[in-house]
Parts: C-alpha cells; structure tokens; sequence
C-alpha cells in the first residue's frame, strides 16, 4: 500500500510556556530539565500528528544550553518534522525565549530529535512520506539525511575506541590529562 505524502505544515507544532520561579536552578536561571521535558513533548505531539500513530523518542542531537533561559521568560518550542524514514523521523525543534516585560526575544537553542511511530503492539510502524513545499524544507530533509550519515560514522568509530582502549597504556595517554590514576 502506498501512502500519501503529507506536507511539513500539516504537522508544525508550537508549544508556549510561561517560566515560573518553581522551574529555577539554584543559580536563578531555568533548569536543563524543563527544556528537555518540553522539547520532548513537542517533538512527541508534531510526531504523533505526521505519524498518526503515538511515537517514542530514541535520540537526541543538538541539545546546547550556550544562554540561560531566566525565570519570568516565555519560552515558545517551534516543531517540524525535517526528515522522515521508514518508521522514523527527525523533528527540528527551534527553542526562543521572550522577556515579555521588555519584548526582547532570544533564540536559545535548535535540536533534532529522532522519533519512532509504534502500533498498536508496540513495534514500529510505517509513516507517510513528507511532501516538501518549499527550498527550505528540500534543504531540511537534506541536512537530516547528512546528519545520520555522520551519526552512524561516528557511531561505528566510537564502538571502535571503546574496543581497542588500552588500560595498561593509561598513564601515557592521560599523563597531560586533568586527572590521577589513584589505584
Ligand atoms: C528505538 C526502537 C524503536 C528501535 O526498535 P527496533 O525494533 O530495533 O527497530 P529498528 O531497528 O527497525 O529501528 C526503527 C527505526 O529506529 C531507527 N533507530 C534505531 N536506533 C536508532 C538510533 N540510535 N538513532 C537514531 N535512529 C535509530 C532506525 O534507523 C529505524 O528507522 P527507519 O525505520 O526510519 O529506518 C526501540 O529500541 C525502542 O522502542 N526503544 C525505546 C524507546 C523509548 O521508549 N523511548 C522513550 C524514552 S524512555
């Protein structure tokens, strides 16, 4: 069977969110946390809505905190889906803080998360096709593709260091490393 492609806006997805104190660190500013939860949420609701089946997160790229989001910020998280697969699909989330007392908008951070649709037995499923309507999108669904190719790279190399590391050969590699081998 196939299935019909559905376009990037049929999906978009905004969550807003008012920072209230209950959400500070002990440093006065929002905790990591909070952002994830709702970067999570969102990426879980523009997936669920392209998939039109629920949807669980399995990876996570991108997630930098370089400016602290302040008590008092509203936060709005911009969803879309970049990137679909066969049963995956990579949501961009474009996270922007307000501080509406002075109407100054910050852009925080953008993160892609990879999202499966699973079926009712818990296997994932299929999902449609992604109708691009514009360069933008093309350039997205592109950048996406290019972002997995590196993932999988990186991956296979990390499973590579983490086979060949030598324990015996530690003080060497570690002699100008900020540590002390203590055993
Ligand atoms: C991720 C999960 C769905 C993979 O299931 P699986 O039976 O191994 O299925 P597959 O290997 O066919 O992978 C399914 C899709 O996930 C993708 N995937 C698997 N591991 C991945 C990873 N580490 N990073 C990115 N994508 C990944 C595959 O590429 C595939 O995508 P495609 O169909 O578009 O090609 C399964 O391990 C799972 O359900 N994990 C728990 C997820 C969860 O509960 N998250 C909430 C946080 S607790």
């Amino acid at each position: 069977m196939t299935m019909t492609a559905k376009p990037v806006r049929a999906s978009h997805t905004t969550i807003t969110e008012l920072m209230i104190p209950s959400y500070a660190n002990f440093g006065g500013k929002i905790h990591g946390g909070i952002l994830l939860s709702l970067m999570d949420k969102v990426a879980f609701a523009c997936a669920t809505k392209h998939s039109g089946n629920y949807c669980v997160t399995v990876s996570v790229v991108g997630v930098e905190f370089l400016q602290p989001v302040e008590v008092g910020d509203l936060v709005s998280l911009l969803a879309s889906v970049n990137y679909v697969g066969k049963t995956s699909m990579v949501i961009g989330i474009k996270v922007i803080a307000e501080n509406v007392k002075l109407g100054l908008v910050k852009h925080t951070n953008t993160s892609y998360f990879t999202m499966v649709a699973k079926d009712d037995n818990d296997k994932p499923t299929i999902v449609p096709p992604l109708l691009l309507e514009d360069e933008e999108e093309v350039k997205r669904f592109i950048e996406s593709l290019r972002m997995r190719e590196i993932e999988s790279l990186i991956k296979g190399k990390l499973d590579d260091v983490k086979s060949s590391i030598e324990v015996k050969q530690a003080s060497e590699i570690l002699k100008d490393q900020r540590c002390v081998i203590g055993y």
